[in-house]
């Protein structure tokens, strides 16, 4: 069968062969490939980013934003069957720690986990995959356009989650609140696809956001954070250290961007008792300069937490599928948009390196639709 797949030190992606994978185990599931989501990750491998083929192989299948349908299952699978919408999530457990044996490799401990289509094991990018039950997550086939959504989503969900999980055990209004977000002020730094998305799921839970990004008005991601009810903040007319004199402190911020400058200078936008998520991977080995003091006694002062947050557990992925169902109800056809270009596989090439200011999210097509 058919793969795109990268070379480690390659700048361009391989159109390659991989033998067609069959069940291996009583709860293997085989899914056919239908979409698979471009991502930053697979744009970083492709200009000179780390590439960790699997053991023996040359290349590394990419692709972990993946959409599929059963098309076998062993004798032990119980919660699908063929016909059916899935997803695999990314993230295998490294075996030797307590996190991965409960089955939680989104904070493995070692780092020796393995991710599909990033790390020591072929992803999504192909006509088939298997794997087993447990790393499986069901999508309904209401959600056949915006399914493939989930895995970028589900990072989103696992972040927010932390944050209002930490927010609520130690903020005196916790018990009396425990929606927290609702009608919270909340900053999406940076509009890509996982910005948008985190932008999404804020509102779902009621909250008052601001995405910031340098692009002007009139393009698709501000208009598609305005058809959500959040509103547009130019960075390049608002500094991010005047962010909270023009729109008032902020008291969870959503850090996408990756840009570690934007992301040290926002933390003056961040309220007294406030959090701030951090999403973002940097590419490169920048240095930047920050005022080191300033932003220290600020967080002892006003008590406020800085998080880091990766990957994301089948749970985080579940919760991403009720978002999109309930995103979908709310705003129909508006989350299918941002899947701004579908593209079949072998017309995917430049895709990879170029994209333009009104691209949201570009999928790779294996089903020929
Ligand atoms: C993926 C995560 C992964 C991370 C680091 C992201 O693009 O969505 O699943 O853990 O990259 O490799």
């Amino acid at each position: 069968m058919q793969a795109l797949a990268l070379f480690p030190g390659a700048r361009e992606i391989s159109r390659v062969e991989r033998q067609e994978p069959a069940l291996d185990s009583p709860d293997a599931v085989k899914l056919r490939v239908l979409q698979v989501g471009i991502c930053g990750t697979d744009r970083e491998e492709v200009s000179g980013g780390a590439v960790r083929p699997p053991e023996g192989l040359q290349n590394l299948v990419i692709g972990h934003e993946m959409l599929g349908l059963v098309v076998d299952a062993g004798e032990a699978v119980t919660r699908v069957k063929p016909g059916d919408y899935a997803v695999f999530t990314v993230r295998r457990g490294c075996g030797r720690c307590l996190p991965c044996a409960r089955d939680r490799p989104d904070m493995c401990e070692t780092g020796g986990y393995s991710e599909r289509g990033i790390r020591g094991l072929d992803g999504y990018q192909t006509e088939y995959v298997v794997d087993r039950e447990k790393y499986l997550v069901p999508i309904p086939p209401d959600l056949k356009e915006t399914g493939v959504l989930t895995e970028p989503l589900s990072i989103v969900e696992k972040a927010i989650d932390s944050a209002v999980r930490v927010q609520t055990t130690r903020l005196p209004d916790a018990l009396l609140y425990p929606d927290w977000l609702h009608d919270r002020r909340c900053l999406v730094a940076g509009l890509g696809p996982i910005g948008l998305l985190a932008a999404l799921a804020l509102r779902l839970r009621g909250a008052e956001v601001f995405g910031m990004d340098i692009v002007d008005t009139e393009t698709s991601r501000p208009r598609w954070l305005a058809g959500i009810g959040g509103t547009y903040v130019d960075g390049r007319s608002l500094r991010p250290d005047k962010v909270d004199e023009a729109l008032g402190p902020m008291e969870l911020i959503f850090e996408a961007s990756g840009v570690a400058s934007l992301a040290f200078s926002l933390l003056d936008a961040l309220a007294v008792n406030g959090v701030y998520v951090l999403t973002g991977v940097p590419e490169g080995n920048r240095k930047v300069q920050i005022p080191g003091e300033e932003l220290m006694r600020r967080l002892v002062m006003d008590n406020q937490i800085m998080l880091g947050s990766v990957n994301a557990a089948p749970g985080h992925f579940r919760m991403a599928v009720q978002d999109l169902s309930v995103a979908r109800l709310r705003w129909g056809s508006l989350v299918e948009r941002l899947i701004t270009l579908r593209l079949a596989p072998d017309a995917s090439g430049d895709i990879f390196h170029e994209h333009g200011t009104d691209e949201i999210k570009v999928v790779i097509q294996w089903d020929g639709a």
